[in-house]
């Protein structure tokens, strides 16, 4: 089966480019960090591991965040990978209303910054370098302290718009370790 080329971007609509580049599955990660003695966190889903030597990641917030600046400001920050069960703590963390922590239960990391319990694992970096990528930023972080959590749950995905979990582990074909 051969599939035609897509128009030039600029003779299709935003939410197109949007639609399509959704088809690219990912896990959901809140970062984040303690301001001025305030927890702050963010949901997002373009966190990568970028370096082994160094350790660094990555994550991309955008400009008009309102989250990323604090968390600049406060220089560590913790990825928290959020398991299957958590896509309400995903949805407040994402939220333009009400206090994102409430009801949820943390611990100070490195810097301060919260790990979430009953979070799949837990990332604590300070900010390395920050570039800029259009709309958003690219946020390098140096890897502190990581942690492995909830044990025997799976990861929370975001797949087109939906939250999603892994059924079962039937591999589909043996991956190469990388
Ligand atoms: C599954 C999911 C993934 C998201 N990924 C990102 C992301 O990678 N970068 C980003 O800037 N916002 C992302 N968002 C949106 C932010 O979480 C949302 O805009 C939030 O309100 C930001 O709040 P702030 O203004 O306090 O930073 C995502 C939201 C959801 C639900």
């Amino acid at each position: 089966m051969t599939q035609t080329p897509g128009p030039p971007l600029r003779d299709v609509p935003l939410t197109h480019f949007r639609d399509v580049l959704g088809t690219f599955a990912t896990g959901v990660v809140v970062v984040t960090a303690l301001d001025e003695g305030e927890p702050v966190g963010m949901t997002v889903q373009s966190f990568a591991s970028l370096s082994l030597r160094p350790p660094l990641v990555l994550f991309c917030p955008a400009r008009t965040s309102r989250t990323w600046p604090r968390v600049r400001r406060a220089g560590s920050f913790c990825a928290n990978v959020l398991a299957e069960d958590q896509a309400d703590v995903a949805a407040a963390m994402a939220s333009g209303a009400g206090d994102r922590f409430a009801g949820l239960a943390w611990e100070p990391g490195h810097g301060g910054a919260p790990r979430l319990a009953g979070a799949l694992a837990h990332v604590e970096a300070t900010v390395q370098a920050v570039h800029a990528g259009g709309d958003h930023d690219v946020v390098v972080g140096r890897v502190r302290r990581v942690a492995r959590g909830a044990a025997g749950t799976g990861p929370l995905l975001y797949h087109e718009g939906r939250y999603a979990r892994v059924l079962g582990e039937e591999a589909v074909a043996p991956g190469p370790r990388r």
